[in-house]
């Protein structure tokens, strides 16, 4: 479904990301890890259209989108979230979910002053998907608070279920469970296995954490200083000695 073939991104005499190469199969859960600084959120933003590669190539589908920008591989069916919750505080839940989608007829300003019935329509419509998607995470009670009264575990919620608004086929997650109360993290990885086993969607994983990359990840790629050192399953990645070696710094 995704294919990323000798990504690379240099910042100068920085190279962050290094020839870097993996393919993501439609309904899979893919998991991208590394030590800090690694080069994992450059490759997200290199995949999502927010930083132009150095060199190499994005496939989607067989398309190629290097290089395209955020909304049109969002239009694709791609989507991301941020490694910091990025939710508006001001706004309530709700709110907060109806930005999500895009492209849709009403959001220019003149359409949406003339009060037409198809855009009316297509507003119900994103509500009900809204309502629907909190109630399968449990937070529909707070679909009316403001996002700045809510601990960090469920802004964070919020925002994986923004990016289900648009009704994606490839979600990339940075970091879901980082900042979150173990007790909690079990919460966003059973929704994630849902999303995937009933409604068929295809998760790219950021994480530091290695007890949930290995539950939850049908394979994993391992970067370190921006470079590709090991892919394969979980068992494979964990008893891989350049791993160890990039994990205990020896
Ligand atoms: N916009 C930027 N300008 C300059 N250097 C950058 C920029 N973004 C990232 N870097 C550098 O590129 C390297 C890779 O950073 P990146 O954020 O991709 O790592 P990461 O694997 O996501 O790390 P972490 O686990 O800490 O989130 C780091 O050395 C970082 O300092
Ligand atoms: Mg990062």
């Amino acid at each position: 479904m995704l294919k990323v073939r000798q990504l690379t991104k240099d910042f100068g005499g920085l190279r962050a990301v290094d020839q870097c190469s993996f393919t993501v199969s439609e309904g899979s859960i893919f998991g991208l890890i590394g030590p800090n600084g690694s080069g994992k959120t450059t490759t997200f933003n290199m995949i999502t259209g927010f930083l132009e590669p150095t060199a190499g190539q994005v496939l989607f589908r067989d398309e190629d989108i290097t290089g395209r920008p955020p909304d049109q591989v969002a239009q694709r069916g791609i989507v991301r979230t941020f490694q910091l919750v990025r939710v508006f505080g001001r706004m309530t839940v709700l709110e907060n979910l109806l930005l999500g989608p895009k492209n849709q007829r009403g959001e220019g300003l003149l359409l949406g002053m003339l009060n037409l019935p198809v855009v009316r329509r297509q507003e119900e419509q994103a509500i009900e998907r809204a309502l629907g998607l909190l109630d399968v995470v449990g937070l529909r009670s707070i679909a009316d608070e403001y996002c700045r009264d809510l601990p960090y575990a469920e802004q964070k919620m919020v925002e994986i279920v923004r990016a289900l608004m648009t009704d994606p086929d490839l979600i990339l997650l940075d970091e879901p469970t980082s900042g979150i109360n173990p007790s909690l993290v079990d919460q966003i990885l059973d929704y994630v296995r849902h999303l995937r086993k009933e409604e068929g969607k295809t998760f790219l994983v950021v994480e530091h954490d290695m007890r949930v990359i290995m539950n939850l990840c049908d394979r994993i790629a391992v970067l370190d200083y921006g470079r590709k050192i090991c892919e394969g399953d979980p068992d494979e990645v964990c008893n891989d000695p350049a791993v160890i070696d990039a994990y205990l710094g020896v």
